[in-house]
This record gives structure tokens, C-alpha cells and sequence, in this order.
């Protein structure tokens, strides 16, 4: 397989999760990728299985500086850039009562405005023809409890998503958005639930989905590979939930 073949693509929070399992196929599919995350750790570890194709990038998406290392490094090390997914981002599930401004300013900062200034940034360094890619969730179209802010945070990125495939049209740079539903990732994890509760929600995630099942992280990355190759060419400003079919529910 080798669909980006050459192909140089950017991941942000692709140490874990969807953003790993994205760039684990991008790089079966012949591309080179830097992966963004906060934890060394873990950016280390996650190079190391992806091999020498992937390089990491130790960074906070909230922080701009961040963005400006990202491009400083794409452009000595390739030059340009292919396909930037704008993977990272964070939720806390939580009544709106409850939301302090830390919660609120800690999703918006990473999942919308880095987000925003993250594509920003790479622009200039994008190859006419490439591809954007945001990682949104079906919550901006189905109410999930506890999601109001989490919701609003990637609501304004399908936003984007829109307003730049026309802007980015004369370079035919497309842009289209993923929306997962609940995907079996580190995610569960870092919510601050008691880990006895994790099996508790993945059954009734699952049992919400048309399809019986939590999605992979996979799932995703094999929608990520089509939105970033050559086989979506005609397609910009779509918003595709890999969802088994829950926003219809
Ligand atoms: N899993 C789901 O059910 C689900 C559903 C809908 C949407 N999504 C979205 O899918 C995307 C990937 O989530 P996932 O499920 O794969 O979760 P994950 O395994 O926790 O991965 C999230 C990644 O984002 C990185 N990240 C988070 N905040 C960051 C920040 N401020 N700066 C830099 N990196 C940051 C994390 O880095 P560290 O590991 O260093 O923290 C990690 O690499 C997210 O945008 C999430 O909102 C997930």
C-alpha cells in the first residue's frame, strides 16, 4: 500500500489513540509524519513503533509557540507539507453548573483554538492539492450528557472546516472534518473517572450504537487515510461521522 506515497503529514496528538492509529497507516501508506503530544514519554515511545518515517514534536496545542516549532521543523526537514490532522484535544464530561473556567478555557484552548491557529500556521507551508483534516465529534450534532462545552469547542471547528474549503478553493487545498462517536482510546482514561466505572460506560456506549459496538481507533484512521488521499480528490467541507450509525439513534 503506499496511497501517500512521499506524502509529508502532520498529526497533532499522534502519540495516542486516533492519532496514533492515523499515523500508524499513514506511514504503511508511504508518508513521513510528525507526530505533536504533550508527554515525552510517550511522543518517544510512539516514534519508536512508528520508525524511522516519524519524527515527534514535544508541544501544547494551546500554546502558539508550539505551532511555530511545528512549522520551523517542517520546513528544514521537508520543505513543505501534505496533510496536517488536527488531532489533539481534551473534554471534560460535566454538568454546565459544574464548568469552572479552567474546564472551559482548557477545551477551547486546545481543541479550538489550536486547532485554528495550528492550520494557520502550516498554510504557508501546504502543498496546493493537500488536505486538512479536523477531528470534531458527533456531539455537536447529538446531545451527550455532560457535553455543552466539549460540544461548543468542536462545533467551531466544523465551522472552520466550511469557511476554509471555500477560502483554501483556488489551491485546492480540501478540508473536511471526522467526527468519531465513543472510540475505544486512552480517552476513557484520563477523564478522572474511578477505572471501575471505564467497563461500566463502554457497555452502555455500546449499547447505544446501532452497530453494538464502541468504534476502534482504527475505524478512524481508515477514514483519515481516505480523507488524506487521492481517492477523496472531489471532496472538501464534509463532515463524516464514524460513528456506527449512533447520530441516527
Ligand atoms: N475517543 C472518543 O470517544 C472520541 C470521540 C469523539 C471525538 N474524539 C476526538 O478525537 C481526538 C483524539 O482523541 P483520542 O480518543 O484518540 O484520545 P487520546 O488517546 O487521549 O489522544 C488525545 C491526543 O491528543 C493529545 N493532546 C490533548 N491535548 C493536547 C494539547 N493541549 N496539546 C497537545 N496535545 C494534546 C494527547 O497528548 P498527550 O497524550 O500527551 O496528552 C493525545 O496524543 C480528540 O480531538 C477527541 O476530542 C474522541
Amino acid at each position: 500500500m503506499s496511497r501517500l506515497s512521499g506524502q509529508v503529514a502532520i498529526i497533532t496528538g499522534g502519540n495516542s489513540g486516533i492519532g496514533f492509529a492515523t499515523a500508524q497507516i499513514y506511514v504503511e501508506n508511504g508518508a513521513r509524519v510528525v507526530i505533536v503530544g504533550r508527554r515525552e514519554d510517550a511522543v518517544a515511545e510512539a516514534v519508536a513503533r512508528l520508525g524511522s518515517s516519524a519524527v515527534g514534536l514535544i508541544g501544547n496545542v494551546a500554546d502558539l509557540a508550539t505551532h511555530d516549532r511545528v512549522t520551523a521543523l517542517v520546513a528544514e526537514r521537508f520543505g513543505r507539507a501534505d496533510i496536517y490532522v488536527a488531532n489533539a484535544g481534551g473534554i471534560r464530561i460535566q454538568s454546565s453548573v459544574d464548568v469552572t473556567p479552567a474546564d472551559f478555557d482548557m477545551q477551547f484552548l486546545a481543541n479550538t483554538r489550536g486547532t485554528f491557529f495550528g492550520v494557520q500556521k502550516m498554510l504557508p507551508l501546504m502543498n496546493d492539492g493537500g488536505s486538512i483534516i479536523l477531528m470534531s465529534s458527533i456531539a455537536t450534532h447529538k446531545v451527550l450528557d455532560g457535553h455543552a462545552v466539549y460540544a461548543g469547542s468542536k462545533a467551531a471547528i466544523e465551522a472552520f472546516a466550511r469557511n476554509w474549503a471555500l477560502e483554501l478553493k483556488e489551491r485546492c487545498i480540501r478540508v473536511n472534518v471526522l467526527s468519531p462517536g465513543p472510540t475505544d482510546t486512552p480517552i476513557l482514561g484520563k477523564l478522572g473517572l474511578p477505572a471501575e466505572i471505564a467497563p461500566q460506560i463502554e457497555e452502555q456506549s455500546a449499547g447505544m450504537i446501532p452497530f453494538g459496538r464502541m468504534g476502534q481507533a482504527d475505524d478512524l484512521a481508515r477514514a483519515a487515510l481516505f480523507l488524506a488521499s487521492s481517492d477523496s480528490s472531489f471532496v472538501t467541507g464534509v463532515n463524516l461521522a464514524v460513528d456506527g450509525g449512533l447520530t441516527l439513534a
